[in-house]
């Protein structure tokens, strides 16, 4: 089925992401008792990501950093408060109408680069994450989550500056997907040049959205509720009178 589908609002539609959330917790718990590299030891929170396969974005950034590790909550920083910018207002949604998750789930201490063995090992969760939230595109936040992801998708990464802004169309298990990759907003935050090429490549990103706006849901609904309405009243009327 379509993304666009999705939100018209049947009552399958709120079963699926009822099922959506329901694997996701499931995930997350077990991620909650993972001791499966040595970062749980000096984590404070694990922080399995959030939100939901409303829009059919996932966005994947590298770790939690220390508010994230205080708060258990992805991207809640300043690098945070960026994302959550671009998203509003280069995307046109809401924060809670995306996913945000990370490579790992546990903070790197002094937000040192993530250890090969440490991907490895928390690489499942991520994949299993995915295929749950069966996105129809996929952000990379910086290099550590693109080469990642480019590599389980079979595509060569040859860098984050050079991959940057390019969408590439992948089979994932659930279907054709975009893949795409951006500059980390945390290495934004600091230096302007980088901010306004991430600032343009969310803008091309809008392009790829699928959703219909909410207001053509909101309508199909009252019509459909009124249409009910209408018919109850004529049963109403045709029984009273006989
Ligand atoms: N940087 C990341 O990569 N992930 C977060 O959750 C916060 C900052
Ligand atoms: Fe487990 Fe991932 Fe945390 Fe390592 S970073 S302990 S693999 S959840």
């Amino acid at each position: 089925m379509e993304n666009s589908d999705s939100i018209l609002g049947t009552s399958e539609d709120s079963e699926n992401s009822e099922n959506i959330n329901l694997e996701l917790e499931q995930i997350a718990e077990e991620i909650k008792k993972c001791k499966k590299c040595d970062l749980w030891k000096t984590k404070t929170n694990y922080v399995p990501g959030e939100g939901s396969s409303y829009s059919g974005i996932v966005f994947v950034g590298e770790a939690p950093g220390r508010e994230e590790d205080i708060q258990g909550r992805p991207f809640v920083g300043n690098a945070g408060k960026l994302l959550t910018e671009l998203i509003e207002d280069k995307l046109g949604l809401r924060r809670e109408q995306v996913f945000i998750g990370n490579v790992l789930k546990c903070r790197p201490p002094n937000n040192r680069d993530p250890l090969p063995e440490e991907i490895e090992a928390c690489k499942p969760y991520l994949i299993r994450q995915l295929k749950v939230l069966k996105p129809s595109i996929i952000v990379c936040l910086g290099r550590h989550s693109a080469s990642l992801l480019f590599n389980e998708f079979g595509l060569p990464f040859s860098g984050i500056t050079r991959v940057r802004g390019k969408p590439f169309e992948v089979k994932a298990d659930w279907g054709k997907i975009k893949l795409i990759a951006v500059y980390h907003p945390a290495a934004a935050l600091y230096r302007p040049p980088l901010k306004e090429t991430l600032e343009k490549d969310f803008s091309k990103l809008r392009e790829f959205i699928k959703i219909k706006p909410k207001i053509q849901k909101e309508k199909g609904r009252n019509s459909t509720r009124t249409l009910t309405k209408t018919l109850n009243k004529t049963l109403k009327d045709y029984f009273s009178e006989i």
